[in-house]
């Protein structure tokens, strides 16, 4: 179907279906071929210079570095979700986070950073940005609208991510994003963990929303890929020109491996959703845990703005255990014992993983107070009730390891 006659109050599973493709333009197939290349030849001189003038986003295609029929048909369906002018796909979602801020901040300008932002984003704030001469103040993510008090006349852009992607504070982001739009200070919001699915930013006043599509767009740990979506014009021609300038670049294949993946993201969302919320109960209830950080427990202290703002959540929560007297022997015979839970980074994919965090080495503005070891668990797309039973065997193995 066009996607121009899907009724327009189309769910989301539909639009997700039936968006972004065009069979009958490559032989009837179901999905657009992927598009290996770098150079496009043009028949005229005229035909160049126009396709040169063109907006990138429905023009002639220029050249491989500035779009394909593959990156341009995600980038057309993530504008569409986060009901944003356009978007921009590139190659990791650290990238993600890095074209935005290189696009808004000169030197000389001020960057407010949530305290409870992604560790490459902070490492980006300590070490790459001073060296341009741009000075990070991390926040308290728990700050809303007082964060007035710590912008300054050269204040240029206030990064958010939320839920903080280790640690799970929601930030109040149209409180935030009010007081930006006030003292017209760019607002860049890291949305990795809710998708559009479940939050959308530019509907609560952000300009700037970042997905690491490696995680749950794609979904099954097989690639790298990244994306910004621009609520405005200036904003998307801004981080647009960023990327082509740095030469950033997402592969044809990426994006057509990513795009397979949204088709079905509505319903592997929902799975992970609730699988983490049956494993994070199950956690809560155990006598080791000293407190679950999940925005949909009512025992979390931000479950109200989740309510207020979110529609769903996804599969990532943490939790902190008790101190146990052999610290690290406990956790490496839990981690060790586990079987489902694989141990290693990133997230959004089909299989459960955990990793254990040292929170309170890298906090400047909100301090990290908790002294037992801090877990935070991806919960995939296995039955809930394994990975539970999994849990139970780990703490079990961990107690006779360390008796
Ligand atoms: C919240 C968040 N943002 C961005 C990224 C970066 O994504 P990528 O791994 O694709 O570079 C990650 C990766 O773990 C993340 O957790």
């Amino acid at each position: 179907m066009d996607p121009r006659n899907l009724p327009p109050d189309a769910g989301v599973g539909t639009r997700l279906a039936h968006t972004a493709r065009d069979p009958h333009a490559h032989h009837g197939f179901v999905n657009t071929p992927i598009h290996r290349g770098s150079t496009v030849l043009f028949p005229t001189l005229d035909a160049l210079e126009a396709a040169l003038r063109a907006d990138s986003r429905v023009g002639p295609y220029i050249y491989g570095l500035i779009g394909t029929p593959n990156s341009r048909e995600l980038e057309s369906l993530l504008a569409s979700l986060d009901g944003g002018v356009g978007a921009v796909v590139v190659e990791s979602g650290l990238a993600a986070v890095s074209v935005p801020l290189l696009a808004t901040l000169s030197t000389g300008d001020h960057l407010l950073m949530t305290d409870s932002c992604y560790g490459p984003t902070r490492h980006l704030c300590q070490a790459v940005l001073p060296r341009m001469g741009i000075e990070t103040t991390f926040y308290d993510p728990r700050l809303g609208a007082a964060i007035e008090a710590l912008v300054r006349p050269n204040t240029r852009a206030i990064f958010l991510e939320s839920p903080g992607s280790l640690t799970f504070e929601v930030q109040d982001v149209p409180a935030i994003a009010r007081v930006a739009g006030r003292l017209g200070v760019t607002t860049i919001i890291d949305n990795t963990w809710a998708t559009p699915l479940h939050f959308r930013p530019i509907e609560h006043g952000i300009d700037l929303v970042i997905h690491a599509l490696t995680k749950y767009q794609s979904g099954n740990s097989d690639i790298m890929l990244g994306a910004i979506v621009a609520r405005d014009e200036a904003d998307w021609k801004r981080v647009k020109a960023t990327a082509e300038h740095h030469g950033h670049y997402a592969h044809p294949d990426d994006c057509a491996t990513c795009l397979r993946g949204m088709r079905s993201l509505e319903v592997r969302l929902a799975r992970h959703a609730a699988s983490a919320l049956a494993v994070a109960r199950a956690l809560e209830a155990r006598a080791e845990v000293a407190r679950v950080l999940h925005p949909a427990l009512s025992s979390h202290p931000d479950h109200a703005l989740f309510r207020r703002d979110f529609s769903g959540a996804s599969g990532l929560f943490a939790c902190v255990l008790k101190p146990h007297p052999r610290g690290r022997d406990y956790l490496k015979a839990f981690l060790e014992s586990l079987r489902l839970f694989g141990m290693g980074f990133s997230w959004g994919g089909f299989e459960s993983l955990v990793v254990s965090s040292d929170v309170r080495a890298s906090r400047v503005a909100a301090p990290w107070t908790d002294e037992g070891a801090l877990l935070r668990f991806q919960v995939g797309l296995e039955d809930p009730r394994d990975l539970i039973s999994d849990l139970d065997a780990a703490f079990a193995a961990a107690a006779r390891a360390t008796a």
